[in-house]
């Protein structure tokens, strides 16, 4: 969505002159990941007029500026999260490097033309930044032994990742949905600003169950498949859960942004 804050115009109608500079379209990447590097543009409309300046902020803090009459017309402010290529940069766009999470926020661009009008015109755009869990989901507390007429209680946490990614679990292929089965541990601050989701499990034991927890953010996804067997001694009341197999299944379905 392109957010266009304001025109300035002015129309001189009886000379069907229109001195009218207009920001007709910002292009800011909505979705981006950590580390990516990102384009920037503001395409606008002088008709006519001479160009000034254009400046990019980022949540009110400008960040990079272009004046044709400086040498050198670019010129750019650290902010954290901000790195900006000079070199890709021109009147139009700005190139940045090495995007972090701090990089996200609302990119504006502002035009402003030179005297006497000083006419100016904005328009601004927010820029998400995601960081993808690089592995799947563990699942953890497996360890038996376990009754038949036990209660399987394990715990799934998703890799590091930002957001917190969503989790849910199944078992023999039917998500669960019952509350009093789910225990929501939220998501813990991890390093680096990530976090770490965890969603516990608490379900009767069956012979056999295939337990899976997907973790997802927008439409990716990671999952981790566990099937479990219950090995039942005749001569032993007392069963052992052993982890049979260990199925691990990645999915990484990337977002239409990217
Ligand atoms: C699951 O994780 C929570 C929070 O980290 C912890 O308190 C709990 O003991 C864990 N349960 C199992 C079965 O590992
Ligand atoms: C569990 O399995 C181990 C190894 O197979 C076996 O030695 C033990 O007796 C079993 N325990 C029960 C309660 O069946």
């Amino acid at each position: 969505m392109i957010r266009i804050l304001n025109v300035f115009c002015l129309f001189l109608i009886g000379a069907k002159v229109s001195i009218c500079l207009r920001v007709v379209g910002i292009s800011v990447p909505p979705l981006k990941q950590r580390g990516d590097s990102a384009t920037l543009t503001c395409e606008y409309d002088l008709e006519g007029g001479k160009l000034y300046s254009v400046k990019w902020y980022r949540d009110n803090e400008e960040f990079y500026r272009y004046m044709p009459r400086l040498r050198p017309p670019q010129h750019a402010h650290q902010l954290d999260g901000v790195k900006v290529d000079l070199e890709k940069s021109t009147a139009r766009r700005v190139h940045l490097r090495e995007l972090t999470l701090k990089s996200r926020g609302l990119y504006r661009c502002e035009v402003s033309e030179e005297a006497p009008s000083f006419h100016s015109a904005q328009a601004e755009n927010f820029m998400e930044i995601y960081y993808f869990p690089k592995e799947s989901p563990r699942i953890t507390g497996l360890e038996g032994p376990y009754n038949i007429k036990d209660m399987l209680d394990v715990n799934c946490s998703s890799a590091r990742s930002f957001p917190a990614p969503e989790l849910q679990w199944l078992i023999n292929g039917q998500k669960i949905t019952d509350r009093s089965s789910l225990i929501a541990y939220g998501a813990k601050p991890a390093p680096q600003g990530l976090l770490v989701s965890t969603l516990g499990l608490r379900t009767p034991v069956q012979s056999r169950m295939k337990i899976k927890c997907i973790a997802t953010i927008d439409t990716h996804r990671r999952e981790r498949t566990v099937v479990i067997e219950i090995n039942c001694g005749t001569q032993h009341k007392l069963c052992n859960l052993s982890t049979l197999l260990l199925v691990q299944t990645f999915y990484s379905i990337s977002t239409k942004y990217l």
